[in-house]
C-alpha cells in the first residue's frame, strides 16, 4: 500500500451484485442523486464504482480503452464530472488478463496506458480482476499485479488499487481446500495495493443455485476471519459488497452483514438499487457508531475469540483504547450468551465496565461477564466498551 492513499476503508456503491452487465449511465447518475437525497453521501458513502461491461468491444486504433457509447452516451469523463460535482469519487473496473470476466478487452500489456486513460477520465480507484490470466499460476498473477503496481508508482497521483488476485486461489475458484497459494498471494497484495478481494463473489441479486444469501455472506465472512493479520491502515481485506436489497436476506441478516463488515473495518460498498432502498435499510447503513468503528484509524480487523454451536464472539481495539465486542448468532433460534470479561481481554474482573450497544445506543454496565439476552437467529450485536476514560464509575482496580 502507499501510505496515505487510503487511510480508512472505502465506502460507496458498486453496481455488480445488483445489476451485473445491465448497466447504463442513468444507473450511476440516479444512484448518485439518491445517495445525496437519502443522506448516504453525508454518512460517508462517497465513492461510485463502475464494474464490468462498461467497455466498447475493442480498443481504439491507438490502443486505448473506450466506453460503450450506447450505455454511456455522454461518455465517462462527463459521468466523472457529474459525480465529482456532487461530491463523489469515481472508480472503475478492469482485468489483469487478456479479457475481463465479461469478455471485454483486458489490460495485459497496457497497464501504463490504461492507468493514464483512467486518470484522464477523473477516475481515482481501480478494481483489477483476474479472469483470463494464463498460465493461471501464482507467479503469473504476481507479475501481472506487480505491473500495475509499477504503473501506479510512476504516477504523481496514483489510483487506489483493488486487487482480485487472491480470489482466484480460494477454494471458491480452485475447488481445492489447499490454501497454500492463496496465502502466498495474500503475502504480496498488501505491498502492491490498497485492497484485495480474497474470496467468492457475494450472491448476485438474481441468486445462484445452491447457495442462499446468508450462506454467501457467511462464506466471505469466514474467509475474512482467516486474513485479519494482513490488514493495516492503508491496506484492507475486501469480503465483497453489502447486498442491502438482496431478497434472499432477511433484515436481521442484512444488518448482520453490515455490523460484521464494520467490525472488520472492511470496505462498505453497497451493491443495491439505492433509489428504491427502504428507510429501514438506509437507516442501518447510516448507523454512525458502526461507521465510526469501520473508519477507525487503527483499522484493526475484529478476530474470533470463540465459536460454539451458535455464537461467534469477535473483538478488536480502537484507536482511543476502546474495545469492540461483536457477537453473531449463527444458530437457528433466538438465544442468550454470557461472555466472561476475561475472554474479552478485560482482565480486571472487579471493575465495572461501561459498554454502548451500537444498535440501540443504550449504555450498559457489567462486571465479570457481558450478558446478551434474546439475540435473534442470524442477528449480530455490537458493543463498544469504554476503556479510554478513567477507570469507570469509581470502582478501583484492586485485585
Ligand atoms: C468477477 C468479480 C466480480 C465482478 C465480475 C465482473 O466475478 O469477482 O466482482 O467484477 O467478475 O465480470
Amino acid at each position: 500500500q502507499r501510505p496515505g492513499l487510503l487511510p480508512t476503508p472505502p465506502m460507496g456503491f458498486n453496481d455488480w451484485s445488483r445489476f451485473e452487465c445491465a448497466i447504463n449511465q442513468s444507473v450511476f447518475t440516479e444512484t448518485a442523486d439518491a445517495m445525496v437525497s437519502k443522506g448516504l453521501l453525508t454518512a460517508g458513502y462517497n465513492r461510485i464504482n463502475i464494474d464490468d461491461c462498461w467497455m466498447a468491444d475493442a480498443r481504439t486504433e491507438e490502443g486505448k480503452l473506450t466506453w460503450n457509447e450506447t450505455l454511456f452516451p455522454n461518455g465517462l469523463p462527463w459521468l466523472g464530472e457529474y459525480l465529482q460535482d456532487r461530491g463523489f469519487h469515481f472508480g472503475i473496473y478492469e482485468d489483469a488478463g487478456n479479457e475481463t470476466c465479461g469478455g471485454y478487452p483486458g489490460s495485459y500489456g497496457y497497464e501504463e496506458v490504461d492507468a493514464h486513460t483512467f486518470a484522464s477520465w477523473g477516475i481515482d480507484y481501480l478494481k483489477v480482476d483476474g479472469c483470463h490470466v494464463t498460465p493461471s499460476t501464482e507467479d503469473e498473477y504476481h507479475k501481472r499485479y506487480a505491473a500495475w503496481h509499477k504503473a501506479f508508482s510512476k504516477m504523481s497521483d496514483p489510483l487506489i488499487f483493488s486487487q482480485s488476485a487472491p480470489a482466484y486461489f480460494s477454494l471458491w475458484l480452485t475447488g481445492s481446500d489447499n490454501l497454500t497459494d492463496w496465502f502466498t498471494v495474500m503475502d504480496w497484495v498488501p505491498y502492491n495495493g490498497e485492497l484485495a478481494r480474497h474470496s467468492s463473489d457475494i450472491l448476485v441479486y438474481v441468486g445462484v443455485e445452491g447457495l442462499s444469501g446468508w450462506e454467501s455472506v457467511m462464506q466471505n465472512y469466514n474467509y475474512n476471519t482467516q486474513v485479519a493479520r494482513y490488514q493495516v491502515p492503508g491496506y484492507f481485506n475486501d469480503p465483497d459488497f453489502l447486498i442491502a436489497d438482496n431478497p434472499e436476506l432477511s433484515l436481521d441478516e442484512k444488518r448482520s452483514q453490515f455490523a460484521l463488515w464494520a467490525s472488520f473495518s472492511a470496505p462498505l460498498i453497497i451493491s443495491a438499487w439505492i433509489p428504491s432502498l427502504p428507510d429501514e435499510v438506509v437507516s442501518y447503513l447510516k448507523n454512525s457508531d458502526l461507521i465510526e468503528i469501520d473508519q477507525d484509524p487503527l483499522a484493526q480487523q475484529a478476530t474470533l475469540v470463540s465459536r460454539d454451536d451458535s455464537f461467534d464472539v469477535l473483538t478488536r481495539s480502537l484507536a482511543n483504547g476502546d474495545r469492540v465486542v461483536t457477537v453473531l448468532n449463527r444458530g437457528n433460534s433466538t438465544d442468550d450468551i454470557s461472555i466472561s470479561a476475561l475472554r474479552l481481554g478485560l482482565l480486571n474482573t472487579k471493575r465495572t465496565y461501561s459498554a454502548k450497544n451500537l444498535w440501540t445506543g443504550e449504555f450498559i454496565r457489567f462486571q465479570g461477564s457481558l450478558e446478551i439476552r434474546g439475540l435473534a437467529s442470524h442477528a449480530t450485536a455490537v458493543f463498544r466498551i469504554n476503556l479510554s476514560g478513567p477507570s469507570s464509575f469509581g470502582v478501583s482496580p484492586t485485585g
